[in-house]
């Protein structure tokens, strides 16, 4: 009976369950035997670490948020404490534990890995995951519309106090490359600004706008993704937000939505709060939407072992789900096109 391996890696994301349930469900169709890799590429690193995936195991597992798998963002092009990387390793391993294909469910690094790997001659298939949207090739990634439905909320329940209190409200959102969980709910919500990392803010732009909104009205909301930039002056790069990097690297973003408060408040004497809705657009339970969309690309991975088409990611292209070849995804990212202008509309 051929093996397959399932790994979910990165940030978590809603959806991932059900990906992981329906691959063991089709799989389980054509006859194969799958094996859950623990917190993503570590566990085909040294030691090894993994489960038998049954139908039994998966079920009832559809509708939780995390992944009974782990995750992490650990990857073999790491440097170990040697000073080497450990793709050697994982190769090793996915020889020893007979691993035919793999079905790596992931957003923008663990796409990247995966198509590494390809390259290298491991079988794989990619599934699109990430709350931020931003992987190319797919309309959609599975995860953006719970994130996206959770942030409208908070926008609705942030509308009646910032009109009772007559505050300026700065709604801090998820979207590290990409404003798409910015641009949704800031159109779904009604806000009168939406900040995106696509365009550098320009203070004096942004008070000016908030200033003609609150000569008509008393209260604003204003929504900010945390990769958003801020243009100091316009000769240096813009400036990302961050408190430090972490264990890879990358910045820790978050506090964006202070800086603007401060200067808002200093610059138009506007009371201004800010809430910074963090790892809430992540947890919990899928919309149904986005648990159909994972049961999708999750019964398309396994079809496409079965078809050998490996190398590459299930993406929707319009209603279908269709093979996308990692090499188009890998190193890339897809930032927001017209629909911001459609929340232009709506600005102060
Ligand atoms: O899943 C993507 C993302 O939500 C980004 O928007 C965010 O910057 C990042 O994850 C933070 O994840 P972590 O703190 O888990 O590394």
């Amino acid at each position: 009976m051929a093996k397959i391996g399932v790994l979910t890696g990165g940030g978590d994301c809603p959806g991932l369950n059900a990906v992981v349930r329906a691959v063991v469900r089709r799989a389980d169709e054509y006859g194969y035997e799958v094996m859950g890799v623990r917190e993503g590429w570590r566990g085909l690193l040294d030691p090894p670490n993994h489960d038998r995936l049954t139908r039994e195991r998966v079920r009832g597992i559809l509708h939780l948020g995390g992944t009974i798998l782990g995750t992490s963002r650990d990857t073999p092009f790491q440097k170990g404490p040697d000073g080497k990387d450990r793709v050697e390793q994982l190769l090793r391993n996915i020889d020893r534990l007979h691993v035919e294909a793999l079905v790596a469910i992931g957003g923008e690094g663990t796409l990247n890995v995966a198509y590494k790997l390809s390259e290298l001659g491991v079988k794989i298939v990619g599934v699109p995951k990430t709350i931020d949207n931003d992987i190319p090739g797919t309309d959609l990634t599975f995860g953006f519309d719970t994130a996206v439905s959770i942030a409208t909320e908070a926008i609705d329940r942030l509308h009646s106090t910032a009109e009772a209190h007559s505050r300026a409200m700065i709604v801090e959102v998820m979207g590290r490359h990409a404003g798409w969980i910015a641009t949704y709910c800031g159109i779904a919500g009604g806000a009168d600004l939406v900040l995106v990392p696509e365009y550098p803010i320009d203070m004096d732009a942004l008070c000016a706008s908030l200033a003609r909104r609150h000569a008509k009205s008393h209260f604003s909301i204003v929504v900010v993704a945390e990769g958003a930039r801020i243009q100091v002056d316009g000769s240096r790069e813009a400036e990302l937000v961050s408190r430090g990097v972490d264990d890879f690297g990358r910045p820790q973003l978050g506090g964006i939505g202070e800086v603007l408060a401060r200067e808002i408040e200093r610059r138009l004497r506007i009371q201004t709060r800010v809430s910074v809705l963090g790892y809430v657009q992540r947890g919990g339970t899928p919309t149904a939407f986005d648990r159909v969309l994972a049961t999708r690309f999750g019964v398309a991975a396994a079809d496409f072992v079965h078809l050998d088409h490996f190398g590459k990611m299930c993406a929707l292209r319009g209603r279908n789900i269709e093979p996308v070849p990692l090499s188009v995804v890998a190193g890339k990212i897809k930032t927001v096109d017209e629909i911001y202008d459609v929340a232009r509309v709506f600005f102060a």
